[in-house]
């Protein structure tokens, strides 16, 4: 089902017909509620691909998303389309008097895009609802504003496709411009409706990255899988006051000319929740950049490291009694969902691990992350406070070190040796020694960074309370909740998100609802391991395509078929048996995630998104051939990384290889097979 793309002649000659997208007078529209909107995973989508979308169509691709003046400030450059039929459309629109901003979007592959202001329409919303009534009797209730946008949003989406339908006509001089839009996504679903209902000839694809229900029936602790096919779908919906939204999901999906989804485990929800199975399963993929040396993206793991220690030394202050060297980092991260994301699951598994390092008498710190934007009133005083009372440590150190310089200079140019009593002067240890009482404090180091409001009934705090995970001593398993994303403005890390991934050991993400889940994928392109779930698309993924996913740093709980008591126990064991992997292992799993990365990379995936595009508009042009319908290439499979060829030569005979057992050294160049043996025998 995974085909290699690159290999395959077929797709060059696929390319030089994409290169003829203009000639044949072919377009693809992408509309997407979170294309330049930065919301979730699917912002994601839109931004990784576009750099083969743009590759393959050129000028002949363009996104639609909403205006949202502080990311278009940020990521658009204004400017005009990049062709006539375009820009028509566009000022057609324009002279209705919504407002439309159009440009290039400033990331990989720099694709046009029009971005609708849905204020500017928002005096039409109730001629919009009235059509919408009378074509399809859906109705929206006033008081959901994320709805009522959806239908300006949709509406103004229409009457652009309506147009450039007939300006790229004109300009063809009379022929059949052949156009895909392809919506993502319940929040783009009206746009899809309007372009049937109105019967414009443009080939429409819908894809659903999660279905509503699913979503809400998890997150409210239903035993979701093993009732799938018994649920009353529109009750169901009605009872979450979601009907309306419901309708319109499933009403784009059975009016779609194309319906996919992200993987096989949301396929098969699609077909129960919205009554259609997918036709094409488009998983998602990554712009992926590889280093021209492996050992950079090990260097770049070394100095996110290093970030991530200042950030520890400043919040455990005055409690600061592990070794950093033998400390690892965890972490889970994304969108609050507490339950659907698996963070009830990875709290009370870090509560075993915790107990299981204590029972060895483990010297191994793990600190684990958790990062979940919450509603705040900021950071808290005790963080904010640890990282000055170290910073200014640092400071006074920093100068008390130039001045035992200068000093150890001049006598040592007198040409005698210093005696270290002369080299450290009183007033400096008086200095010295004020730094150091600062440093002491009352608590424990805080769970958390921030004022997390209602953190009575916040549920991390909660957990963690239950679990009593309170960064004690003699805890092995200490908890930093920042309830906020991470920017590289951020006061306490200095570090972005992707950074961040990279300084750490371990993602950790056991999922209970999860369509795809992008967070694991990214730690695997950046040779990052993690921890997934036979829930999530990606895990599934990756199980389906590799023979021991383990053994490449990809692991996966069952929380599908064992008890969920037995779902934290694998979760902790995995953490404990990860934990107990030395340095050398952990730089040889690193090495070998890594290499997971080109079956995730968008030049491999981006198949079937064109697979999708092809039978829309072969049910609208069926005279066009079934070029690449039933995919191109050859299906591979991950064999066991044994017999994949090693690390690259070069840096392996560079470097000198080192004793094997028990060593930690830290060259990037190790033998595999001798380790791969160690390995094993750990678990
Ligand atoms: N993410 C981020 N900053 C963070 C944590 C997560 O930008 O601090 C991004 C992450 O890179 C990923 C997305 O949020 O691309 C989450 O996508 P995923 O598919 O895992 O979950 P979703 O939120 O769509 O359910
Ligand atoms: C990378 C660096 C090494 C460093 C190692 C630490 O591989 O290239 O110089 O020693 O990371 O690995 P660890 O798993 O202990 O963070
Ligand atoms: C949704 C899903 C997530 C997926 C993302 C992109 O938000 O929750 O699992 O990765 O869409 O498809």
């Amino acid at each position: 089902r995974f085909y290699r793309a690159e290999s395959s002649s077929n797709l060059m000659a696929y390319m030089d017909r994409g290169m003829l997208a203009e000639e044949e007078n072919r377009w693809t529209f992408e509309i997407a509620w979170e294309a330049a909107n930065k919301v979730g995973g699917i912002y994601t989508v839109i931004r990784s691909k576009a750099y083969v979308s743009t590759e393959e169509m050129g000028d002949q691709y363009c996104l639609i998303g909403p205006y949202k003046e502080a990311s278009a400030r940020t990521e658009v450059e204004e400017s005009p389309l990049g062709s006539q039929s375009l820009n028509e459309a566009v000022s057609a629109i324009r002279d209705k008097g919504y407002k439309v901003v159009t440009g290039r979007w400033l990331v990989d592959g720099n694709p046009q895009i029009i971005l609708m202001d849905v204020g500017s329409a928002a005096w039409k919303l109730d001629e919009f609802k009235t059509e919408l009534w009378e074509k399809s009797s859906l109705g929206v209730p006033h008081l959901d504003v994320e709805a009522n946008d959806a239908i300006i949003f949709g509406n103004m989406v229409a009457d652009f496709l309506e147009e450039f339908h007939t300006s790229a006509k004109l300009c063809a001089g009379g022929g059949q411009p052949r156009i895909v839009a392809h919506f993502h996504e319940w929040q783009a679903g009206i746009g899809l409706m309007l372009t049937r209902l109105r019967h414009v000839n443009v080939a429409t694809v819908f894809t659903t990255h999660a279905t509503l229900l699913g979503r809400y029936l998890c997150a409210g602790n239903t035993d979701f899988y093993n009732n799938l096919a018994t649920f009353s779908v529109d009750e169901e919906a009605g009872k979450r006051q979601i009907y309306h939204r419901y309708c319109i999901e499933r009403a784009a999906t059975h009016l779609s000319h194309t319906f996919t989804t992200v993987s096989d485990i949301t396929g098969y929800e699609a077909e129960h929740l919205l009554k259609r199975k997918p036709d094409v399963i488009t998983p998602n993929g990554l712009n992926v950049k590889k280093f021209s040396a492996l050992h950079e993206f090990q260097n770049l793991h070394a100095c996110s490291k290093e970030k991530i220690h200042e950030f520890v030394r400043g919040h455990f202050y005055g409690h600061y009694d592990f070794d950093l060297d033998k400390t690892l980092y965890f972490f889970i991260a994304g969108r609050y969902e507490f339950g659907n994301k698996g963070a009830d699951i990875f709290i009370e598994a870090l509560a075993r691990l915790n107990h299981l390092l204590r029972n060895i008498n483990s010297d191994i710190t793990v600190v684990a992350f958790l990062i979940f934007p919450a509603k705040t009133n900021n950071f808290n005083v005790e963080s904010l406070r640890g990282h000055a009372v170290t910073k200014s440590l640092r400071e006074t150190i920093n100068d008390i070190q130039t001045k035992i310089g200068k000093r150890m200079y001049e006598i040592c140019l007198s040409g005698r040796m210093p005696d270290s009593k002369e080299l450290l002067e009183k007033e400096e240890m008086v200095r010295l020694k004020r730094c150091i009482y600062s440093l002491g404090r009352d608590g424990l180091p805080p769970v958390t960074t921030h004022n997390v409001v209602d953190d009575w009934n916040d549920p991390v705090l909660c957990s963690v309370r239950r679990c009593n995970l309170f960064n004690r001593s003699n805890d092995r398993v200490k908890i930093v909740f920042h309830p906020e994303f991470l920017s590289s403005t951020n006061p306490l890390f200095g570090l972005d998100y992707e950074e961040f991934v990279r300084g750490c050991h371990l993602g950790v993400f056991p999922s209970y609802y999860e369509p795809w889940g992008y967070t694991p994928a990214e730690c695997t392109v950046m040779g990052i391991p993690s921890i997934t779930t036979n829930l999530s698309g990606f895990g599934c993924f990756m199980q389906e395509h590799i023979a021991d996913p383990m053994s490449y740093g990809i692991y996966i709980v069952d929380r599908r078929f064992i008890s969920l008591d037995d779902s934290i126990n694998q979760l902790a064991q995995y953490m404990f048996d990860f934990a107990r992997l030395n340095r050398r292992q952990r730089i040889i799993q690193r090495n070998r995630t890594e290499r997971l990365s080109d079956m995730l990379d968008w030049r491999n995936l981006g198949v079937y998104y064109r697979q999708a595009r092809m039978k829309a508009l072969h049910a609208l042009f069926p005279e066009l051939e079934k070029e690449i319908e039933n995919g191109i290439g050859c299906s591979i499979k991950y064999p066991r990384p044994i017999s994949e060829p090693p690390s690259p030569t070069s840096s392996r005979h560079t470097t000198p290889a080192t004793s094997l057992h028990g060593s930690d050294d830290e060259s990037d160049s190790v033998d595999e097979e001798g380790e791969l043996e160690e390995l094993r025998n750990q678990r």
